[in-house]
């Protein structure tokens, strides 16, 4: 019998189905990923139009990148705040996987606090300056340099702990963790894959933002156009990187994602997402000039159904290399009190409203009229 690597599960039941977790855990993560992508795709689209103004004296640019470096502290909540319950689920049904790869990498992961701390306090800096009318630009930048780390420090992690293998002579090269993974193919496709879905997906937050009435028609011109453009590139783009990182697992779990009707119906419904994506772009730019709602609206809502499949596939991948290597995420013991899960979902619902009511605000900002050129 193979050496198991994972250390056995808690011996306290789980509280609530096996299903119910992975429900709300793909909820979850889909509303942290999407917030990711938006203050990727802001950070950068923010940098290269404030460049853009200063080397072309451009103003609707810095119009556009002060709107966007205006929104991005608040983006930065929701990055934190809809990262927590999923991780919350994770720990719950792969505890034993995830605590044991992020010791692996300890020092890294503990690391990733103090990133999002700094991260977060250039994004307010940035903002302070920005309202002061003072240089901002570089400061988004130190600040994207950081969110790359980041995101390559929990793709580190999230692939190590698929390969138990890899522990033992990590923990022999160092055992504080001073060290990340190294050796595994789906590691860079998964990074740069989180990178132009950023593009892709966040550039519809754009779109979003240029159905705010305040702004002049120029301004949004200027965000549909390059919300679409990048919106409609980005998407093409990550059929064929997102095929990578299938391609690029052991043979048996790309077979398997492939086969399992599961995987492979939601594998389908997130290349048609991407295409939808791409067509609801091209609506929008071809009515660039006009405030009408549906096509940004469109493409929002097709963002959103790709990052959920690619979850879901996503998910698949995990379950089933685990499964593999020993470690059946739906084999454990429940114990189910109803009475504490239906109070949770009523609280879940509750925070739900408010995330949506603190969306509003974010792309509306009251309407107020703000001004940065
Ligand atoms: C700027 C900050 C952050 C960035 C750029 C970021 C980026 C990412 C990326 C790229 C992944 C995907 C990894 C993969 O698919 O291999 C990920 C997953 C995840 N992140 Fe974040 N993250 C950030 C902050 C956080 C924070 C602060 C937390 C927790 C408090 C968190 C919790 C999670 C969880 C739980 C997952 C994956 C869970 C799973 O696979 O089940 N993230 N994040």
């Amino acid at each position: 019998m193979p050496i198991s690597y994972f250390p056995l599960a808690d011996p306290i039941p789980l509280p609530a189905p096996v299903w119910f977790f992975k429900l709300l855990h793909t909820v979850t993560l889909t509303l942290h990923f999407f917030a990711v992508h938006l203050l990727i795709a802001g950070l950068i689209l923010g940098i290269a139009w404030a460049l853009n103004a200063r080397f072309r004296g451009r103003s609707v640019s810095m119009e556009s990148a002060g709107l966007i470096t205006n929104r991005l502290p608040m983006v930065m909540a929701f990055v934190i705040n809809l990262a927590i319950p999923p991780l919350l689920f994770t720990q719950v049904l792969y505890g034993n996987a995830l605590f044991s790869s992020s010791i692996m990498i300890g020092l890294f992961w503990i690391s990733v606090i103090f990133l999002v701390i700094i991260l977060y306090y250039f994004l307010y800096i940035s903002q302070q300056r920005l309202n002061k009318g003072k240089s901002w630009w570089w400061l988004n930048l130190i600040a994207l340099v950081l969110v790359f780390k980041v995101a390559l420090i929990y793709v580190n992690n999230m692939t190590l702990m698929l390969r138990p293998e890899a522990w033992p002579e990590m923990y022999k090269n160092s055992p504080i963790g001073a060290q990340l993974a190294s050796g595994d193919p789906t590691i860079i496709p998964r990074w740069l894959f989180m990178i132009f879905a950023s593009l892709a997906l966040g550039g519809t937050g754009i779109l979003i933002l240029s159905m705010k009435k305040s702004i002049t028609d120029e301004v949004r011109k200027y965000l549909r156009l390059w919300g679409c453009a990048i919106t409609a590139v980005f998407a093409m783009a990550i059929i064929p990187l997102g095929m990578l990182v299938i391609n690029n697992q052991p043979d048996t779990v790309r077979q398997a994602i492939k086969e399992m009707d599961v995987y492979s119906q939601f594998l389908n419904i997130w290349k048609a997402s991407a295409a939808l994506l791409v067509m609801a772009a091209i609506m929008t730019a071809a009515q660039a000039y006009n405030a009408r709602k549906i096509f940004p609206v469109l493409a929002f809502a097709a963002a959103f159904i790709n990052i959920l499949s690619w979850v879901v596939v996503r998910d698949g991948i995990r379950d089933i290399t685990l499964y593999e290597k020993g470690l059946d995420v739906w084999n454990r013991t429940i114990a189910t009190n109803w009475s504490v899960v239906i109070f949770f979902l009523v609280l879940f619902l509750v925070a739900i409203g408010a995330l949506i009511w603190m969306t509003r605000l974010i792309f509306t900002m009251k309407e107020k009229k703000e001004s940065y050129a």
